[in-house]
């Protein structure tokens, strides 16, 4: 399976040409070019052929690029098929059926209330490798009387329920975006939430935003230097003045997992 990082997902407009430009040359994990609700109803046909050129045309820095589709359109759909993005990104997904037939593995949009109910067979399907929270669409789907994208009671509930449903099914669990533009204090409190809960990373929709969550979600130095001490405890110990046991040292492995496989070694 590939092992993909999604410490940051930046989404860009499908149709704006410029802003596709940009997101190439960033060191982002992911990039989404987005068909669905960045643009508008009457560009995403331009959108699909804008995409579907800025895919061919420029060096990608990201490792993963990925498409998201409209839900149900079939236009969105022959697009992935012709060009064959890294992943495609489907939303408001609301059951398993949905994920069958796809060209390229997937991440589905957890963002209603029925995808939430239904989100540990969705994340059993094939060809998954990711659950994506969407915090607004599901503040609209549950009747959340609030208008900033991320805001909300439900969201608390919602990602921990996501990440477990991922978990079940080895799946990786990215949280939706925090919207709040040049406020980095509020970026990281909403990555540092999503962070503790075991994600993998965030959504982006700025490239201000990228390198902060590149950095959250990455294990801190402080992090992997106690976790490899504790791979050197064999059996139970005193260690920094706690108990740390054969548990201790399956969480320092999952500290180690975040890195890319090559710098795991102690
Ligand atoms: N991807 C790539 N480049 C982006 C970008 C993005 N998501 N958002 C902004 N930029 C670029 C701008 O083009 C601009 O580049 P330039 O200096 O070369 O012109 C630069 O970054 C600074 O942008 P800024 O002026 O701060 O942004 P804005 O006020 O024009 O736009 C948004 C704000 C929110 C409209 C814009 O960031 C955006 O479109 N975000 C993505 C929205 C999205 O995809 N939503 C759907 C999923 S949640
Ligand atoms: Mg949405």
């Amino acid at each position: 399976m590939t092992v993909r990082r999604r410490r940051s997902c930046l989404t860009v407009p499908g149709d704006d040409e410029r802003k596709l430009v940009k997101a190439a040359a960033l060191d982002v994990d992911e990039v989404i070019l987005d068909l669905e609700d960045a643009v508008a109803a009457e560009r995403k046909e331009g959108a699909r052929e804008t995409v579907a050129r800025a895919l061919r045309d420029h060096e990608w820095r990201a490792a993963t690029v990925a498409i998201r589709v409209n839900r149900g359109s079939a236009a969105d759909l022959e697009l992935v098929r012709a060009t064959r993005p890294d992943v495609v990104v489907l939303p408001k997904v609301e059951s398993a059926e949905e994920l069958e037939g796809l060209p390229v593995p997937a991440e589905a949009q957890i963002e209603t209330a029925r995808g939430l109910v239904e989100c540990e067979r969705i994340a059993a399907a094939s060809g998954l490798e990711a659950l994506v929270l969407g915090p607004g669409d599901l503040a609209a789907s549950l009747g959340v009387p609030e208008l900033t994208i991320g805001a909300g009671a439900h969201v608390d509930y919602a990602l921990a329920r996501l990440v477990v449903a991922a978990r079940a099914f080895g799946l990786a669990a990215i949280d939706g975006p925090y919207v709040g533009l040049d406020d980095e204090p509020g970026l990281r409190a909403s990555a540092l939430r999503s962070r503790a809960l075991g994600y993998d990373g965030k959504w982006c929709i700025h490239p201000a935003q990228v390198e902060i969550c590149n950095e959250l979600y990455t294990p801190t130095a402080a992090e992997l230097e106690r976790a490899r001490r504790i791979l050197g405890v064999d059996g139970v110990a005193r260690l920094d003045g706690e108990m740390v046991d054969a548990a201790n040292r399956r969480m320092a492995e999952a500290i180690l997992a975040r890195l890319p496989p090559a710098q795991r070694e102690p």
